[in-house]
C-alpha cells in the first residue's frame, strides 16, 4: 500500500482532533502561517499520546510542491502549535500534514 493511502483527510476526523488547522495573518515581514493540530480542541499532549511533528508544504506557481517547514514536538512536552512566516504571493496553496503517535498521519490544505 502506498504511503499516501495512509494519510487521513478532515472528513475522517473523530472525537479527537488531528487535522492541522492553518490560519493566516499579516505581519510587517510577511504572512504568518499558524498551524494548530485540532482547530477548537487541541490534540492531547502526553507522553503516551501526542503529535510528533507537523510538516508544511506549499504549491508554488508552476504547480510543484516545496517544503516550507517542519515543526518537531517532544513526546508530550509541547502543545502542537507553531508558526512560520511566508511570502504569500509565492504560493497557490498550502498543505500541512501532522503525525499522531497513536492515530497516524492527517492532512489539510488551503488555497491562497
Ligand atoms: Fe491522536
Amino acid at each position: 500500500m502506498a504511503f499516501a493511502e495512509y494519510i487521513r483527510a478532515p472528513e475522517f476526523e473523530g472525537k479527537e482532533k488531528h487535522v492541522p488547522d492553518l490560519a493566516l495573518s499579516d505581519s510587517d515581514v510577511g504572512t504568518i502561517v499558524t498551524i494548530q493540530v485540532g482547530k477548537k480542541i487541541v490534540h492531547p499532549t502526553t507522553k503516551e499520546h501526542h503529535i510528533g511533528w507537523v510538516q508544511l508544504f506549499g504549491e508554488i506557481q508552476d504547480g510543484k510542491f516545496v517544503q516550507i517547514a517542519t515543526l518537531n514536538f517532544g513526546e508530550g512536552t509541547s502543545l502542537p502549535r507553531g508558526s512560520v512566516v511566508i511570502k504569500k504571493e509565492d504560493y497557490k496553496s498550502l498543505t500541512a500534514i501532522s503525525y499522531c503517535n497513536l492515530h497516524g498521519v492527517w492532512e489539510n490544505s488551503i488555497s491562497l
